[in-house]
């Protein structure tokens, strides 16, 4: 039986102790007979086992299989399976659309003094700075710690942290550059002045194992549809459980409070839940938390060191012969610091003519600024290099 007929039907329901090796996986990835997709850090595909799922689901709409209870059931073994991926308990996650949702829980969660100060690296995506200086009418100051080329230095950040330092807020990995933070140097730092940390895990989780409890992450804001191989807008938020209670809840609805299936809707004075549910004012995205389902189910049943192994193969290949074809990678290739980013550049080419080529050859990669971003993921495979290698012109 191929990857795929033993997969398809019942990767959504169950998780299969025994993957195959790595490279028959492939197989399930539509995109991977059409064209070269190597533009993870922007956008992910879907596998079949997602694509399944998601047909099922929407069968079950369209057929008026609607049932609450086996609705509900499913959005709490969603929370698990999510909170399992990345170390938490169930009660640490909400669901949230996109990052700026999530970081927007606690940028209007927490209690700020005037003259707090915020730490963010000065090179981060949009995302993680304007929920941040949003806050600046409350006397509070988002500063900006300068990257050394591209890479963030937590040493820097580390000399910035004082007594008004009450947030850092990093990506975990770069957009721009891959470059890839020590979260568990930065987090004990935090702690040790008394500061929390929040981390932007949108271009490492799927690509990286993390363990938020192991690393010490007070706040970590994640999507689904790059890395993790999920539809758009079932994104979470996890918040390490100490802090729940601490956070105002700025935005209530229905589903904040205790209410459970069958009660009584016109009962107003329900309390809050007491967990992470509390900052889900209603009705979860449900076609994208089901593809998320099936495609952490997928990614663990494959294994987090696997594919990140697989991801640091594929990764470093393409920047060695970048680098032998005279391009300047920007991206740090660092054993703690690698990511499934290459983003390179060239004095004498013009990159968005490269970009131009890459994709006329239907090789998908991203042009940021005068860079092209070349993300691998584990599905992709030498052949895929391959192809992007020959693309590129003379
Ligand atoms: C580091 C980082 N954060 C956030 C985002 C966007 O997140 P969302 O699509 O959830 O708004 C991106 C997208 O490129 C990103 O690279």
């Amino acid at each position: 039986m191929t990857p795929l007929e033993r997969k398809t039907p019942s990767v959504a329901d169950t998780t299969d102790p025994h993957a195959l090796p790595i490279d028959e996986y492939r197989d399930l990835f539509p995109v991977a007979r059409r064209r070269t997709w190597l533009n993870h850090a922007s956008q992910g595909t879907l596998a079949q086992p997602v694509l399944h799922a998601l047909h099922e689901a929407l069968r079950q709409h369209a057929e008026g299989d609607f049932d609450g209870p086996r609705e509900f059931a499913m959005y709490e073994r969603v929370r698990s399976v999510a909170a399992d991926f990345i170390g938490a308990a169930a009660g640490e996650v909400s669901f949230t659309k996109n990052i700026p949702d999530a970081l927007n829980i606690i940028a209007h969660g927490l209690q700020w003094r005037p003259g707090d100060t915020i730490l963010i690296p000065d090179q981060e995506f949009p995302a993680n700075v304007y929920p941040w200086r949003n806050l600046a009418e409350q006397g509070v100051e988002t500063l900006m710690v300068p990257s050394r080329d591209g890479d963030v230095a937590v040493d820097d950040i580390i000399d910035r942290l004082d007594q008004r330092t009450r947030l850092v807020s990093v990506s975990w990995v770069q957009f721009a550059t891959g470059f890839r933070v020590d979260l568990r140097r930065l987090a004990d730092a935090c702690h040790d002045n008394g500061t929390l940390l929040c981390v932007d895990a949108i271009q490492g989780l799927g690509a990286f194992p993390l363990d938020v409890a192991a690393t010490g992450i007070d706040f970590l804001a994640t999507s689904s549809h790059k890395w993790l191989l999920a539809p758009t807008g079932a994104g979470w938020l996890y918040c390490r459980k100490e802090l729940v209670p601490s956070l105002n809840v700025q935005f209530v609805g229905q589903s904040s409070y205790e209410r459970r299936v069958g009660a009584n809707y016109l009962d107003y004075d329900l309390p809050l839940w007491p967990d992470s549910r509390r900052f889900e004012p209603g009705i979860h995205n449900q076609l994208g938390l089901v593809g998320l389902e099936a495609s952490l189910k997928l990614l663990t049943e494959i294994g987090a060191e696997p594919i990140r192994d697989q991801i640091r193969t594929l990764s470093s290949r393409v920047a060695d012969e970048l680098t032998a074809r005279g391009y300047h990678v920007v991206s740090n290739r660092h054993a703690d610091h690698w990511s499934g980013i290459v983003a390179f550049e060239s004095d004498r080419t013009d990159m968005s003519a490269v970009h131009k080529a890459l994709t006329a050859a239907d090789v998908i990669t991203s042009l940021r600024g005068p860079r092209v971003r070349v993300s691998t993921h584990f599905y992709n495979d030498h052949d895929d290099i391959d192809r992007l290698l020959a693309a590129l012109p003379d």
